[in-house]
């Protein structure tokens, strides 16, 4: 007699989802089906960005993946007794996973394989499409790369949005006895955590993009970049980069093209600026994280003086696909200049918080309510932090604008990385204006008078408009201390901490007592 095939269920080990319990869950299924003697796989996948459902478990069932979320560990026993290993319903049952309406609605495609298999198996890799792009590229001579990549139309992920295919080109074509490709893994911004969930979930298709960025501008060596508070991402990557060595992905003949590539994992102390990628390269060379003047630019010369390809974790993760189906393929998602895809990642005061992975063009509406479900307090969301601490406080009236660079750029807010930070009617939107000159503050490396010396004043004036202390004067102060900030500073920290700031002047001057407020 055959002995029955081992049921198969997939418990997250994602950060996100692992500190809401995947681990107990995971262990309690394991006693619980070895106490009624099943046979189990258990997988721990990455997660699927549904983070309002985590710990979510799957079970593979002959129609497909069924998930169960949010699990605790207590309500194991419970699933067992409901056949959730055959995929039976249960109070927690949220049916097939793929037709789960957050997930069915999406596009991905740098995220395309996430949660599907073990991230560190590069079988499953593999298995789901992994490698096509790089034996793709190495069958390309290095302009042929970057062509393909100038034509999809792909622009940094980490914030400046600048366009890839560009920056390829000028470390490609500036000679140099070395080169490198560093990734830019610090992930800084609030309300985001992307990098952070492919590194952990899919860290192949980062090292499969590394590689192919190296073909392209002729780079031998790369780093990544991120930092302490991200652990997990840090083990996983670290065991992957040792796997892909080991399958000759990595090394002096990567998958046999004659091409040398290896690749180290830097660990930082979470400094903001550090994301900034002249202060990234500073603390590479073991230096404090001060930013650079500039040029030259780091594709001129970059880490150790020689010409540097910085790019993003999601710009870089997205290459692979881009290779693999072609430029065309990619360039169609989007609108205007805004090419492709975006996982915007939902956040702060919202129901159903997680990673949306949508082609550019849909509104923040959309994405507050037919994917977050509007509030998590229930109460109406007035203000939206998108593109990390410097992006500017977007109100209802304009969550309707198309997420598209261009669109937000004519708004005076950016989309940045993608991390979208709502808040509710409840907050005082004056005391987010003085928190955005105080992050300044805190996390100005120093280099420049305005950002080092404006910011702290910044925080001062706010605290007099507040109080009601010459108010009229203390705003024209204000106003003439952004200036000072966005002209005079030396990188976007204090180029940009004006932003959150004016915005929340410019649409909520009810908080600053400035205007009559409308509730009252
Ligand atoms: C203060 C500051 C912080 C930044 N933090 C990050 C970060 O955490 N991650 C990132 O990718 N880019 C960050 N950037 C942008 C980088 O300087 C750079 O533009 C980016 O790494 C380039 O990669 P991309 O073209 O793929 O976006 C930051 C910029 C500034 C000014
Ligand atoms: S703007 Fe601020 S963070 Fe940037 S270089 Fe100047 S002092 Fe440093």
């Amino acid at each position: 007699m055959s002995t029955p095939a081992p049921h198969r269920v997939y418990v997250p080990g994602d950060s996100g989802a692992l500190s809401v319990g995947a681990g107990q869950v995971a262990q309690a299924i394991q006693s619980e089906a070895a106490r009624s003697g099943l046979a189990l796989d258990l997988i721990r996948n990455g997660s699927r960005g549904l983070y309002w459902l985590e710990p979510l478990v799957e079970v593979e069932t002959a129609a497909g993946r069924v998930a169960y979320g949010p699990v605790r560990a207590e309500d194991v026993p419970d699933l067992f007794a409901a056949g959730f290993l055959a995929g039976q319903p249960h109070r927690l049952a949220q049916g097939l996973t793929a037709a789960i309406p957050y997930l069915a609605g999406q596009e991905r495609l740098t995220f395309a394989r996430m949660g599907l298999g073990d991230p560190l198996s590069l079988e499953d890799y593999s298995a789901n499409g992994g490698l096509a792009g790089l034996e793709r590229a190495i069958g390309l001579s290095p302009d042929q790369i970057v062509q393909e990549l100038t034509a999809s139309g792909l622009r940094g992920r980490g914030g400046a949005a600048f366009p890839t295919g560009i920056k390829w080109a000028k470390v490609r074509e500036t000679a140099a006895d070395r080169k490198y490709v560093v990734c830019n893994a610090d992930e800084g911004d609030s309300g985001t955590f992307s990098d952070r969930m492919l590194m952990e979930g899919d860290p192949y298709c980062l090292i499969e993009g590394m590689a192919i960025a190296a073909l392209a501008v002729g780079a031998d060596q790369g780093y990544i970049y991120t930092r302490s508070e991200y652990p997990h991402a840090c083990r996983t990557l670290g065991l992957a980069i040792e796997r892909a060595r080991a399958a000759g992905l990595l090394g002096p003949d990567i998958l046999g093209s004659g091409h040398a590539f290896d690749l180290e994992l830097r660990m930082g102390a979470g400094a903001y600026i550090c994301g900034e990628e002249t202060a990234l390269l500073e603390s590479l060379e073991g230096r404090p994280g001060l930013v650079r003047s500039k040029p030259p630019l780091p594709a001129v010369c970059g880490l150790f003086g020689r010409p540097t390809l910085v790019n993003n974790v999601i710009s870089l993760a997205s290459v692979p696909i881009i290779l693999s189906k072609g430029a065309a393929f990619y360039r169609d998602y989007g609108v205007g200049r805004s090419h492709g895809t975006l996982p915007f990642q939902l956040a702060g005061n919202i129901r159903r918080g997680g990673l949306v992975e949508k082609a550019f063009g849909l509104t923040l509406g959309d994405l507050l309510y037919d994917y977050g479900g509007g509030s998590a307090s229930g109460r109406p969301i007035r203000a939206v932090q998108v593109g990390g601490p410097l992006g500017a406080y977007v109100p209802e009236s304009r969550f309707d604008v198309p997420l598209d660079y261009d669109a937000y750029a004519r708004m005076g807010a950016m989309i940045g990385h993608g991390g979208i930070v709502a808040f509710d009617d409840r907050v005082d939107m004056a005391l987010m204006a003085r928190h955005a000159m105080a992050f300044c503050a805190q996390e100005s490396c120093g280099k420049c008078t305005p950002c080092r010396i404006g910011s702290r004043r910044g925080v001062e004036v706010i605290d007099r408009i507040i109080g009601n202390r010459e108010r009229a004067k203390n705003l024209a102060l204000l106003e003439s201390l952004c200036d000072t900030l966005r002209h005079g500073s030396l990188c976007a920290l204090g180029g940009m901490a004006p932003d959150p700031v004016q915005s929340a002047l410019r649409h909520f001057p009810e908080d600053f007592g400035i205007a009559p407020d409308p509730k009252r």
